[in-house]
């Protein structure tokens, strides 16, 4: 790329580069879609540059579990949104979540896990963590002292999810990288829920993004997917150890949805986030509702934190419902528009029970302990007609 383009992409704003990518159409042949390089293999000029591409000493394309350019040119995109140096794409956010954590915790260290986080993320980190010696701290990251006195020289890693799936919770990702950079420990966001349109990590002092791509960035439900985007040195090390040698890649047809889903962010979120704060709004009012958690709501218990590291405050709403498990189950059995599936950030409405589908990898002290009650519902708020998605929610609270 010329140096006109560099500078042109500097100035660009996030929906100009959601779109063109940093690459531009394609440079091999012109093609203005991202092509699909569907190719497990790449053949090398001859025996010197194949060994030399092996040792390092020449750029190429070896093996699509390493790179692949349909893949490359997803991962280039991301990391120019979140402000990164490197992107490294995973068959899932929980590979690209479980990559980051190999690539940085060795056997006889330990975990700073800000709770509450996706049910499995808590999974693998109080299940299968353990086994291979790395022992998880899970603590309440609204407490900065607490966040302070977990960290000691045995940990490799603080890990936050900022808003919190599935409370909502927002924790200050400025004051947490502060106390990271004073220890000198990373710390990896986790930015599924908020998407690099409304908010940047890196930016914050964060060592390293997390995606489920799966989600907003996708925005079809049609691919399950993971990214993380960091500085060069991190990325090399992540691809080389958690991609080339644990292996869980993604395939080229799944990177392009997942471009071809960037290119519609921008204008997805700010509908996501407009229909998301109408029904937080009606929820509020609805004398069905005990409480509403929706960060960009005043009453929402860190909506100063949100403001401040958020420039909009996304799709997702939680509410408690009046009663408990029994009544929270008639309502979602009597919806008819809204689907109860777990998942969220697609064009249609999600709905579901945390405590016994998405986050039942948590022990009941420990959902109590972390706010995820027998009474909270999440709603992944679509794209649909507004007054239709109430008019469905309203039929559900009628059945109660
Ligand atoms: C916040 C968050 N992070 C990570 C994941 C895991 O992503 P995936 O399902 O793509 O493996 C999820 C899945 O729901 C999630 O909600």
């Amino acid at each position: 790329m010329s140096d006109a383009h560099d500078a042109d992409m500097k100035r660009w704003g996030f929906a100009t580069k959601a779109i063109h990518g940093p690459g531009g159409p394609d440079p091999r042949t012109g093609a203005v879609s991202q092509p699909i390089y569907q190719t497990s293999t790449f053949a090398f000029k001859n025996a010197e540059a194949g060994a030399g591409i092996f040792a390092g000493e020449e750029d190429g394309y070896v093996y699509t579990r390493i790179s692949n350019p349909t893949v490359n040119a997803l991962e280039q995109t991301m990391a120019l949104l979140e402000g990164g140096e490197a992107g490294v794409a995973f068959a899932s956010g929980m590979a690209a979540t479980s990559a980051v954590i190999f690539a940085l915790c060795n056997a006889g260290q330990n975990i700073v896990l800000c709770e509450p986080v996706y049910g499995g993320t808590h999974s693998l980190a109080e299940s299968v963590l353990p086994r291979v010696g790395i022992k998880p701290r899970m603590i309440d990251a609204l407490d900065l002292d607490l966040v302070r006195d977990s960290i000691d020289e045995n940990t490799g890693l603080i890990w936050i999810e900022t808003p919190a799936n599935p409370t909502l919770k927002v924790v200050d990702i400025a004051a947490i990288a502060q106390i990271a950079a004073e220890k000198s420990v990373p710390m990896a966001v986790d930015n599924t829920f908020a998407t690099p349109f409304y908010q940047n990590p890196l930016d914050l002092g964060a060592t390293l993004v997390i995606h489920s791509c799966t989600k907003y960035i996708s925005g079809h439900g049609d691919v399950v997917a993971g990214m993380v985007v960091t500085d060069k040195a991190m990325g090399e090390k992540i691809r080389m150890e958690s991609l080339r040698e644990i292996g869980g890649c993604l395939g080229p047809f799944d990177a392009f949805l997942l471009i071809r889903g960037l290119k519609t962010l921008p204008i997805r979120m700010i509908h996501h986030s407009e229909n998301a704060a109408l029904i937080a709004d009606y929820l509020a009012a609805n004398p069905k509702v005990e409480r509403v958690d929706y960060p960009g709501r005043n009453d929402h218990p860190q909506h100063e934190i949100a403001a401040r590291q958020m420039s909009g405050f996304g799709g997702m709403v939680t509410f408690y419902i009046k009663g408990g498990r029994a009544e929270g189950a008639r309502f979602l059995n009597n919806l008819r528009l809204c689907t109860l599936a777990v998942s969220l950030g697609d064009a249609d409405t999600l709905i579901e029970h945390p405590a016994s589908m998405t986050h039942s990898t948590y022990a009941a002290d420990e959902l109590l302990q972390f706010g995820i009650t027998e009474n909270l519902i999440r709603i992944s708020v679509g794209l649909e007609s507004m007054d239709d998605i109430k008019e469905d929610l309203d039929q559900g609270f009628s059945m109660i």
